[in-house]
């Protein structure tokens, strides 16, 4: 569903060039939940702003359900395939003036969604995410988990096979991350949604990922099940992950 092939990402600087992804490469399943994880500065981010084609890369190649959105340092602009991804973005990124209503609805207005279907959609989906109470709040008014919870329906919106969040639990206490975890999984069994998520949290991995990929340095050092990885972690930056 994903391949991800030889990818690199160099960044100009003012201390020249930064090599934030170096030959990248892996696959993920259709209907697996695939982590990404790695320390802070990693390339995680700049990995899932690749794959979400926000982002071009400096080589190689990313092919999503056999079409090439990736290739050389060029994104191969694909609406179909674009449509088929939301993207939950590091630190919410909701539109602090609009209601969860107007944020979840967004999405729908961009695709050109008849506007008679907007309503229905909207209410799907906060019942969905268990927020049906906060239908007309501003997002400043609600918690973290709440946030979150705005922006994976709006994610949600335009009915996506493929999920990318980029730590969707960093900045939530254990009961919203919990909560996070569960709505994931939800996701991921009803929806039959390919779920790719980055994070540091090794207890969200063990709870929710089934494959992982890890980042250091902007190279994939480890790559396997989660319990391969975590049984016989071959390489220091993961043992410091797992804290071993
Ligand atoms: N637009 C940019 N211009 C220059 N350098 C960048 C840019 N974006 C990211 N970088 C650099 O690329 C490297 C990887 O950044 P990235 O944001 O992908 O890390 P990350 O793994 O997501 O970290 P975190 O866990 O803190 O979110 C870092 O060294 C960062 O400073
Ligand atoms: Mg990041």
């Amino acid at each position: 569903m994903v391949k991800v092939s030889h990818l690199s990402k160099d960044f100009e600087t003012k201390e020249g060039k930064l090599e934030a992804l170096h030959d990248v490469s892996f696959e993920i399943k259709a209907g697996e939940i695939f982590g990404i994880i790695g320390k802070s500065g990693a390339g995680k981010t700049t990995l899932l702003r690749i794959l979400s084609q926000l982002e071009r890369p400096s080589g190689g190649e990313v092919l999503i359900n056999n079409s090439v959105i990736a290739k050389g340092d060029k994104v191969i602009t694909n609406n179909k395939i674009k449509k088929t991804m939301g993207v939950v973005f590091q630190g919410y990124n909701l539109l602090m003036q609009k209601t969860v209503a107007r944020n979840i609805e967004f999405p729908l207005k961009i695709a050109g969604v008849n506007k008679t279907k907007w309503d229905k959609r909207v209410n799907d989906l906060l019942r969905f995410v268990d927020l049906e109470d906060k239908k007309e709040a501003y997002p400043a008014t609600l918690s973290g988990g709440q946030k979150q919870r705005v922006a994976i329906a709006r994610a949600l919106a335009n009915s996506p096979k493929i999920l990318l969040l980029d730590e969707p639990t960093s900045a939530l206490d254990t009961l919203s991350t919990s909560a996070i975890i569960s709505l994931l999984q939800k996701i991921n069994q009803e929806e039959q949604v390919t779920i790719i998520i980055v994070t540091h949290e090794i207890g969200v991995v063990k709870k929710l990922c089934q494959r992982i990929a890890v980042i250091n340095e902007g190279k994939v050092v480890d790559y396997g099940t989660v319990q391969e990885v975590f049984a016989n972690p071959s390489n220091i930056a993961t043992k410091q992950l797992l804290g071993v």
